[in-house]
């Protein structure tokens, strides 16, 4: 096991009904004035954010609105919002949405207390200890940014989309209610499911050796997600798989499930890539495609690594030729997805044979510049072998 620090500062109050709860709880926190922030349509329209500023104006907390997030959240609007902070004396960002609308929230958070263009913090990864505090209402499991360190964020300007780490922006408080998951459409649904599945991929395998007590829990976590996955799209108000799935995504992503590993994230960089070359890719999607074709394209790395999780999570019987059972697990990765009705292929994404070098040319300059010219873990993949793993998901 190697050496780690892990902190998770954020209270997590669960259950239906508990948006109710957000404005005594930050009233209780000393906030005075919020800036809530959200996204295209769904929480205005379920009345989610009428019910949130009732809450806040009971318990006297002042707010400030910034809505219109899209998914793969821009840099623009949180200039925006970085100005609209500053302007209005505002000392909470509280985010009601998923992980764009959260990742928007943290930059907006990071932008709000530094002199210099937010966007410095996603170029240069300085650290930076002063943000403002985020509190959370989740209504789509998926991304884990209601407890993670990470934000991402896309700068249409540059053609890029960039990730920044920094343990103080994660959120404070969480409130997540099952029920508010209830009007996800199945295709984001299941692109959720893949995503937190995949933050589980993606610190299993890497050049570690076994680490039991993160290993098992993060098994433990892929079997619970498989299982429950088919249940909330059979029934989309199945309070109790929605209830599985929405805390399964905190714990996929919060960090406990890598803690002692090096972990991966190759897939991950690859994908944003991809979602940065055509901002309507869902980033579930992109990992449908992609996990499955790097699994195969790095399988011989540690063959033996992929048939434990083919036996673990899919109950894969073994062959006797270990090469073949991780192939094998592979492709129960890429069933498994297809199952939700998540794409298998890119060319279901609109980059077909016909486009794949427009992107390939487009991706990889900007794929050196976020992560350099190797990275990755379980095997260190040169810019060639995004390449050939691109390729190989058409
Ligand atoms: O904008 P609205 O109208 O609200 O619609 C959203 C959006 O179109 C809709 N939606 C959300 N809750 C809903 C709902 N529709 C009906 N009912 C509800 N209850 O769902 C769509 C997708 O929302 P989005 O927030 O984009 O989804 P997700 O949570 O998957 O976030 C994706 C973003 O998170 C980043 C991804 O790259 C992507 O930009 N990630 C962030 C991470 C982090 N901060 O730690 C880690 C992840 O690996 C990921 O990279
Ligand atoms: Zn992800």
């Amino acid at each position: 096991m190697l050496d780690f620090e892990f902190m998770s500062p954020t209270q997590f109050v669960f259950g239906r009904g508990v948006e109710e709860k957000v404005g005594d709880k930050l009233a209780e926190r000393g906030a005075k004035k919020v800036l809530l922030h959200f996204g295209g349509q769904s929480a205005v329209r379920s009345g989610l954010i009428d019910r949130v500023c009732a809450s806040l104006d009971a318990a006297g907390v002042e707010c400030v609105k910034l809505g219109g997030v899209r998914p793969n959240p821009e840099i623009e609007l949180v200039r925006e919002g970085v100005a609209l902070c500053k302007k209005e004396g505002v000392d909470w960002v509280l985010a009601v949405g998923g992980g764009s609308v959260i990742d928007s929230a943290k930059a907006i958070a990071n932008g709000a207390c530094i002199e210099e263009d937010v966007w410095e913090l996603f170029t240069t990864k300085r650290p930076n200890a002063n943000v403002l505090p985020i509190a959370v209402v989740l209504t789509i499991p998926a991304a884990g940014s209601e407890a993670s360190k990470n934000t991402v964020i896309s700068n249409d300007a540059l053609g890029m989309k960039t990730g920044y780490g920094n343990e103080h922006q994660r959120p404070k408080l969480a409130f997540m209610n099952p029920e508010l998951t209830f009007t996800l459409p199945p295709y984001q649904t299941a692109a959720g499911i893949t995503d937190m599945f995949c933050h589980l991929l993606e610190r299993f395998f890497d050049d570690v050796d076994a680490v039991p007590v993160t290993d098992n829990l993060n098994l433990s976590l892929m079997r619970t997600v498989r299982a429950e996955a088919p249940r909330v799209l059979a029934d989309p108000e199945d309070y109790e798989a929605r209830a599985n799935i929405m805390w399964a995504g905190m714990l996929c992503h919060q960090g406990l499930a890598g803690v002692g590993r090096h972990e991966d994230w190759a897939t991950h960089g690859l994908e944003h890539e991809l979602s940065a070359f055509d901002t309507s890719i869902t980033h579930g999607a992109g990992l449908a495609c992609l996990f499955p074709a790097w699994m195969e394209h790095v399988h011989a790395e540690n063959p033996a690594r992929l048939a434990y999780y083919g036996r673990e999570v899919f109950g894969l019987a073994p062959t006797g030729d270990v090469c073949a059972d991780a192939l094998s697990a592979a492709d129960e990765t890429r069933q498994f997805f297809a199952s939700l009705g998540m794409p298998t292929t890119l060319t279901e994404l609109g980059i077909g044979e016909d486009e794949i070098d427009k992107a390939i040319e487009k991706m990889i300059p900007t794929l050196k510049k976020n992560k350099g010219e190797v990275f990755g873990s379980f095997k260190k993949l040169t810019m060639e072998d995004a390449e050939e793993i691109y390729r190989s998901a058409v």
